[in-house]
């Protein structure tokens, strides 16, 4: 029996459990995925020394700057200095970020015309998801403009992607002419205030995207589809960066069906 799981620091609200049994039973893999409770003060040896039992692991809040600075890291794990995958390799741990990775694939499942825009992506948020979704668009090629309360956090991920940051004031200009719009931020979670944005000023090919998954639709989401704009909830995200470790794992590459979905969003 292969053991992998999930490191964090709470854990008890990841859905990857049930991502991965549905890939288990999917695939026939003898494998259990586990919860893995790393209390901050134990992070450092943890990941200084991954313990043998586990084959690979997921590394959510608050883990991935510190699992990144023990293992070997590639991809956008090396440029953003964040690990949420770790895999074995000649016995060295290795890690990478898939979160961004993960939001790019969504995105083109669910609304493969983005790529045709050509339009700059317009992200509203600077924490740790919007980092790496800045990442991963703007190594497609795509050009990225990041809004933030705090323009000092879009200033910095502007320097670490080659995106640019401006000010919440300067959103609507900024909507006119964007091809993707994304909330980054966890404004719509459930019990959290819902984003109030003025969505007119999108042009009538955009996409809205937002990485909140619970509920699945957000009221930004909502107001996108009123508006006939494509719309992207988060679920695709979360299901998508979660094939980078079962294909490091298990060396197959899962698929991302309705029949996941669905037992994901029964979770909710
Ligand atoms: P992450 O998990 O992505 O690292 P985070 O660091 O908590 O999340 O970041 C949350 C994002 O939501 C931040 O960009 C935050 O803006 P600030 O950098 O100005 O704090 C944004 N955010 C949270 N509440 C907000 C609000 N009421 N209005 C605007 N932005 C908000």
């Amino acid at each position: 029996m292969i053991r992998v799981g999930v490191a964090g620091w709470p854990v008890k609200h990841t859905r990857s459990p049930a991502i991965f049994a549905h890939w288990f039973e999917r695939y026939g893999v003898d494998a259990r995925y586990e919860l893995i409770p790393v209390a901050p003060e134990d992070a450092d040896s943890f990941f200084a020394e991954l313990p043998a039992e586990w084959a690979g692991v997921n590394v959510t809040v608050p883990h991935k700057r510190t699992a990144a600075a023990h293992i070997k890291l590639e991809g956008a794990g090396a440029r953003l200095g964040v690990a949420n995958t770790l895999w074995r390799a000649d016995g060295v741990v290795c890690g990478t970020s898939s979160d961004g990775p993960g939001f790019v694939a969504s995105l083109d499942a669910a609304a493969p015309a983005w790529r045709d825009s050509n339009a700059p992506a317009l992200i509203l948020g600077a924490g740790g998801a919007a980092l790496a979704i800045a990442d991963a668009l703007r190594a497609t090629g795509c050009a990225v403009t990041v809004a933030n309360r705090t323009l000092a956090k879009a200033e910095s991920i502007a320097a670490s992607t080659g995106a640019a940051a401006i000010p919440l004031t300067d959103l609507a200009d900024a909507m006119a002419g964007c091809g993707v719009f994304i909330n980054a931020t966890t404004r719509g979670m459930a019990g959290i205030d819902p984003l109030d944005i003025d969505l007119s000023p999108l042009p009538a090919s955009a996409v809205v995207a937002d990485i909140v998954y619970n509920p699945l639709e957000t009221a930004l989401l909502a107001a996108a589809r009123s508006r006939g704009l494509v719309a992207v909830d988060g679920l695709g995200m979360l299901l998508h960066q979660a094939t980078l470790g079962f294909e490091r794992w298990f060396g197959i590459k899962p698929e991302v069906d309705a029949a996941l979905r669905a037992k994901v969003v029964a979770t909710l």
